[in-house]
């Protein structure tokens, strides 16, 4: 995707981010999924009081294009933003469910204590556990 694309995605999980709700921990997430159909889904990250059932942006974002879109959908760009001026690259439970429908060279924007780094998705998860067809 080229760099303009990209920077949109990040301005839409910015707005995202917006959104979320996270009484407990305060980080507020945002994640914005590309589809190879064109479609942009949002997500952001929504906690609980039982804490273990929080469900990140990312996922949330994932669940939703795939309740929206249906399961034949791909990833083609990742974006993931926050409101707390920190790093938030996805977590090892996110990677793992978007490698189920990303594709493995999909950009994946996020930001580090060094900036926005984008990376293909098979750099961030090398050697993913994968039964289905890209
Ligand atoms: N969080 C995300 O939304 N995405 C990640 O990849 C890492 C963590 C959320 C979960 C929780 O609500 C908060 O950030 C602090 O862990």
């Amino acid at each position: 995707m080229q760099d303009a694309g990209m920077e949109e995605l990040l301005a839409q999980a910015r707005a995202a981010a917006e959104r979320s709700y996270s009484p407990y921990s305060g980080f507020r997430v945002g994640a914005a999924l590309r589809l190879t159909s064109g479609e942009t889904v949002t997500g952001t990250n929504v906690e609980n009081v039982s804490y273990g059932l929080t469900i990140c942006a990312e996922r949330t974002a994932l669940v939703r294009a795939i309740a929206q879109f249906g399961p034949a959908i791909r990833v083609a760009a990742v974006a993931v933003a926050n409101r707390n001026e920190a790093a938030s690259p996805p977590c090892g439970a996110c990677r793992q469910m978007l490698a189920e429908f990303v594709l493995p060279e999909a950009p994946v924007a996020f930001p580090t204590t060094d900036g926005i780094v984008t990376m293909p998705f098979h750099e961030l998860l090398p050697q993913a556990f994968a039964m289905r067809r890209k």
